[in-house]
């Protein structure tokens, strides 16, 4: 199930993120800030028993205007439509106009999910990540009439 984010699932946000970010995770001063910028936009999905409600499986944050800040889900619960599903919910936030993110260019993964998703490239930024270029994908809500 997706619910808000609360601080009491930060342990469970902190794994995910080291084993999906290697390279740069945020740290937890990171989440912190970023929970208090956008509470109603940071977003976690849980299992769905009662025994597994406390077990973090993914996470979304976005800005108010549409910036996917991070998306994550944990490595064993993968390929079963929970990034798509937490997806869904940024899109469906009213008057949204677009959803944009980086993504880095040897990451195919990841651009594999958003093409799925309706996503484009809509642009690069040479050394973003210092020295890896990031692609600049972006969802609007006309992609998805024609998906
Ligand atoms: C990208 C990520 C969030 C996708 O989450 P997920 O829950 O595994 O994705 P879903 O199960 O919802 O996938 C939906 C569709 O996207 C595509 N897709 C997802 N991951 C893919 C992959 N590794 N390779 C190719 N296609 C992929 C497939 O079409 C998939 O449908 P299918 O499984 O029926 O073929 C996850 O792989 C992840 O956390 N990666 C590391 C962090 C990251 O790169 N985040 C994005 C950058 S912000």
């Amino acid at each position: 199930m997706i619910r808000p984010f609360s601080l009491s699932d930060l342990n469970g946000i902190l794994k995910i993120e080291r084993e999906s970010f290697p390279k740069s995770p945020y740290d937890r001063t990171t989440f912190i800030h970023l929970h208090s910028l956008y509470p109603g936009n940071f977003l976690v999905y849980t299992g769905a028993s009662r025994d597994q409600e406390d077990q973090i499986w993914g996470y979304i944050i976005f800005s108010p205007e549409g910036h996917i800040i991070s998306l994550a889900v944990i490595p064993g619960q993968r390929r079963k439509g929970i990034g798509q599903e937490l997806l869904r919910k940024a899109m469906e936030t009213p008057q949204l106009k677009r959803l944009q993110a980086e993504v880095r260019r040897s990451n195919l993964g990841a651009q594999a999910f958003y093409a799925s998703m309706g996503f484009r490239i809509i642009g690069v930024v040479p050394n973003y990540y210092g020295n890896e270029d990031a692609l600049i994908i972006q969802w609007t809500p006309s992609n998805s009439k024609r998906v």
